[in-house]
């Protein structure tokens, strides 16, 4: 790719764009001991490793936040945890919610811009057993969970009601699938089946519910984020009528409901092939990352034009999540910059991003393993002793440049 983004021009990417880093509640917080994924975890017989202390984030926040500003970053995005907020059905805690305005509060104080996320992934014990997301009762719980999270956003600039929707109808569906005795392989070496569009409409009832409490409550920017596939068609007419069919299932639906949305998180980190069969396997091979992924920086360029062109340019981009499972940090600053040259390139053709949100502000529990390593800090578990990577300060340095990948 050409050496025209090593700085950019003044004026390329838009006034107010985001630089900054995302973290989930479950992933770093520790001991959800009120979540589905917590009661998971220890009902896998060890088949999933425990998020335990996590990285202690919920006492920890301002340390991470501070090491995210002093870097340069300008933006942070974390989530509120539903099992904290509402322990019981209906029974609100006002100190889980005091905890969450405080670090909105944080944020602010320390210059970062929060990007507030509903839900991500997890959701309360006592919610999955009134049926989860396929029970009667979720939409009407959501929402309400919702109406009272807004007490505490009434100046958030941007919200996001669920995160990768398609992903959470993916493993609800796998779930199910569980529950009715299935085996379920989640490896990146197998031909997954695409989320269960019944759940994903049923998330996309719950979605629009949520966006118009948000709209009504408070003044922020309201969207949902999707996991992005960037699926490629194998060559062949076949092939490319697969490769229509499954991005519907795995995403136009999640894009098409965004259409009235204030904005559409990106969220990407590889791309498939699609065959006549499906969505092809990551091939092994001896550059795929700690996920068993393909490393594909080109990625990011692939999800923003496919979101651009589902959602049919009229909903700004935001990038919620990018970056690479890898213990070498020199890669993730060659991955980085080189997703970031996609993201130029697509800008330069008229695509409307609005900010790149790196995954992740630190290593943290990835849902259900330790190993994959996706931080710009890293975390001593023990200690819970914060080490800003390479990769920390070099994002920054972007930043300050108003995206220059060269100072
Ligand atoms: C999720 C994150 C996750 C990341 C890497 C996304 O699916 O939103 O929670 O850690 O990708 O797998």
């Amino acid at each position: 790719m050409s050496e025209q983004w090593q700085t950019l021009r003044d004026g390329f990417l838009p006034d107010g764009f985001l630089w900054g880093a995302s973290t989930s509640p479950h992933q770093t917080e520790g001991n959800n001991t009120g979540s589905d994924w917590w009661r998971m975890e220890h009902r896998s017989g060890g088949r999933l490793q425990l998020s335990g202390d996590a990285v202690d984030s919920y006492h920890r926040y301002e340390e991470d936040m501070r090491l995210l500003a002093d870097a340069g970053l300008g933006a942070y995005r974390f989530g509120v945890e539903w099992a904290r907020v509402e322990p019981v059905p209906g029974e609100f805690s006002r100190a889980a919610l005091a905890h969450y305005r405080r670090m909105i509060d944080t944020a602010r104080r320390l210059g970062l811009e929060p990007v507030v996320t509903l839900h991500h992934f997890s959701s309360p014990a006592w919610f999955a057993d009134e049926g989860g997301w396929t029970g009667p009762t979720a939409v009407p719980r959501f929402t309400r969970y919702v109406e009272e999270v807004c007490a505490i956003l009434g100046d958030v600039a941007w919200v996001v009601t669920v995160n990768e929707p398609n992903i959470l109808a993916l493993m609800a569906g796998h779930a199910k699938a569980m529950e009715e005795g299935y085996e379920v392989d989640l490896g990146a070496d197998v031909r997954m089946p695409a989320p269960d569009t019944g759940i994903g409409e049923r998330l996309v009832e719950a979605h629009r519910a949520a966006v118009a409490v948000v709209r009504a409550r408070t003044s922020a920017k309201v969207g949902w984020s999707v996991a992005q596939q960037s699926l490629v068609p194998a060559p062949g007419a076949e092939a490319a009528a697969r490769c229509t069919e499954l991005r519907y299932a795995w995403e136009d639906l999640y894009h098409h409901a965004a259409r009235d949305d204030d904005f559409l998180g990106v969220q990407s980190y590889t791309s498939q092939t699609v065959d006549e069969h499906g969505v092809v396997p990551h091939p092994e091979h001896p550059d795929n990352t700690l996920t068993g992924w393909a490393y594909r920086p080109d990625a990011l360029g692939i999800a923003l034009r496919d979101a651009w062109a589902a959602t049919e340019g009229r909903v700004p981009l935001l990038v919620t999540e990018n970056g690479i499972a890898t213990a070498d940090d020199t890669r993730r600053i060659a991955y980085t910059s080189e997703a970031l040259r996609h993201l130029y390139a697509a800008v330069a053709e008229g695509v409307d991003v609005r900010g790149y949100l790196h995954w992740s502000a630190l290593d943290n529990y990835e849902w259900g393993h330790w190993e994959p390593t996706f931080g710009l800090i890293g975390v001593d578990r023990e200690t819970f002793t914060r080490t800003p990577k390479p990769s920390l300060g070099w994002l920054g340095g972007v930043a300050r440049r108003g995206g220059g990948l060269v100072g």
